[in-house]
């Protein structure tokens, strides 16, 4: 080497890699076929066929399915203030359980996430703990509005949540005003829990003691409408861009497929799969969320939505309660349901019926959150791209038990169901977080956004 001339990195063998999938079905944007996996360095350094022998470890993939890691966009972990329900890292046990590589975790947590302190700690708390790759939501109150620009660009937000109806906890921003600085203020896309609080108010005497299938006759359709309505409203008004979380109406969807320059819509898999008649007489106060379970007419128009890619994301709303909680006697019991573990089994079980395909379920799971969202380097399985991979046996016949549940909670709305289509593997970047239902170490750590790429 001449003087002065930098010394030259070593070349790195292009072949070796620390883990290789052999033998899959790969499922990504360039459809579907079977095509071996070389993961090094946390990332997709490979896809095509790779020769025996070049990796430090090597697993036969043969018979399963690898789809892009599953993001769950909307999930509550309960920690700080709530642990008695869930923390980060039994919630994120339970996402890894089901085959969920990264969530979004939502802000009505005790204190809720709604200042530059209590995000950071929740980063603190979560990084190298859970499971999975997270991001947190911040709330939006009347009096953080003015933060709320700087706040959406920290390291491990997911951008802004507002709670327009009131749910579990305290925060609720239902002014207009306010609402429309909100839009004003911010820049990236904001999540909106869509229910008409003046509506949810005049109404609270419809509920029915003892009876939780009255829940749904409170909060109306017309509640999630009207409030979604007005949304839009405002960010045409704003020229911003939003998400409408678990919808639930077919009228919303309807609404929602006449905006899709401006809103992106989630749906969650307990709506698309669960009625509120039956569920009530099946499962109680257990089947009571906000917003509420509804009849098949509304169950129809959500698969609408799905089919015609109104729909951009599954969220599962995993929002657990204890089941001492859950048997006070109505309208005591709060609502939510756990769902994080059980999305990927419930999905493909549909998937298995007909109802949708195995790419839809990729494209609602992984491509849409990258897109919607914006993360950098997750959402695909595509060279250079953090290995966060789903490993799935479409062909497996399980029974849903509630001991298999990782969540705090130890129970699902879907247990006694018989699926097929099961998680057999979770990757993040490029460690097993959990195979043939082992956990692996937990090594989570934040999604990237491109809008808010930390600097170097
Ligand atoms: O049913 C629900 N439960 N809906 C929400 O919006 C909040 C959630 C919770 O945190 O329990």
């Amino acid at each position: 080497m001449a003087a002065g001339e930098a010394p030259q990195e070593k070349p790195r063998l292009a072949q070796i890699f620390d883990l290789v999938f052999k033998g899959g079905t790969i499922v990504n944007q360039a459809g579907e076929g079977l095509a071996d996996i070389g993961v090094r360095d946390g990332r997709i350094a490979e896809i095509g066929s790779i020769g025996e022998g070049m990796a430090g470890e090597t697993i036969d993939a043969s018979g399963l399915h690898i789809l892009p890691g599953v993001i769950d966009t909307q999930v509550h972990f309960r920690e700080p203030g709530l642990e008695h329900k869930e923390d980060l890292e039994t919630g994120s046990r339970s996402a890894v359980l089901g085959g969920v590589t990264a969530v979004f975790e939502m802000p009505n947590t005790r204190p809720p996430t709604t200042s530059a302190e209590a995000l950071a700690a929740k980063v603190a708390a979560a990084t190298g703990r859970m499971h999975c790759d997270f991001a947190f939501f911040v709330g939006a109150t009347r009096d953080n509005v003015d933060d709320l620009a700087e706040l959406e660009l920290q390291p491990g937000a997911a951008g802004v949540k507002v709670f327009m109806g009131s749910s579990t906890g305290d925060l609720l921003v239902d002014g207009e005003e306010t609402l429309a600085r909100i839009l004003a203020t911010i820049r990236r896309r904001a999540a909106f829990h869509s229910e008409d609080e003046t509506r949810l108010r005049e109404r609270m005497s419809l509920q029915r003691e003892g009876d939780p299938s009255s829940h749904s006759e409170w909060r109306d359709p017309e509640a999630a409408l009207a409030a979604t309505m007005r949304l839009l409203r405002l960010a045409t008004a704003a020229g911003r861009r939003v998400h409408v979380l678990h919808v639930s109406t077919g009228a919303e969807m309807q609404f929602l497929a006449t905006y899709k320059d401006i809103a992106s819509v989630e749906v969650t898999p307990q709506h698309l799969t669960l009625t509120a008649d039956e569920a009530y007489a099946a499962l109680g106060t257990k089947a009571q969320m906000n917003p509420p379970l509804r009849d098949r007419y509304h169950r129809e128009l959500l698969w609408w939505g799905l089919e015609r890619g109104v729909v951009d994301v599954l969220g599962s709303d995993h929002a657990p309660h204890t089941l001492e909680e859950k048997s006070k006697i109505y309208p005591a019991t709060p609502s939510g349901m756990p769902g994080v573990q059980t999305l990927v089994p419930v999905m493909l079980d549909h998937v298995n019926a007909g109802r949708l395909s195995l790419a839809r379920f990729v494209d609602l799971t992984s491509a849409g959150p990258q897109r919607i969202f914006g993360i950098a380097g997750k959402g695909r399985i595509a060279v250079g791209y953090d290995a966060d991979l789903t490993i799935v046996d479409l062909k497996a016949e399980r029974v849903i038990e509630n001991r298999w549940i990782g969540s705090k909670c130890g129970w699902t709305p879907f247990a006694g169901r018989r699926v097929k289509g099961w998680p057999v593997g979770t990757l993040v970047r490029g460690r097993l977080a959990m195979w043939q239902g082992e956990l692996g170490p937990a090594c989570g750590e934040p999604v990237r956004f491109g809008e808010a790429l930390p600097k170097a």
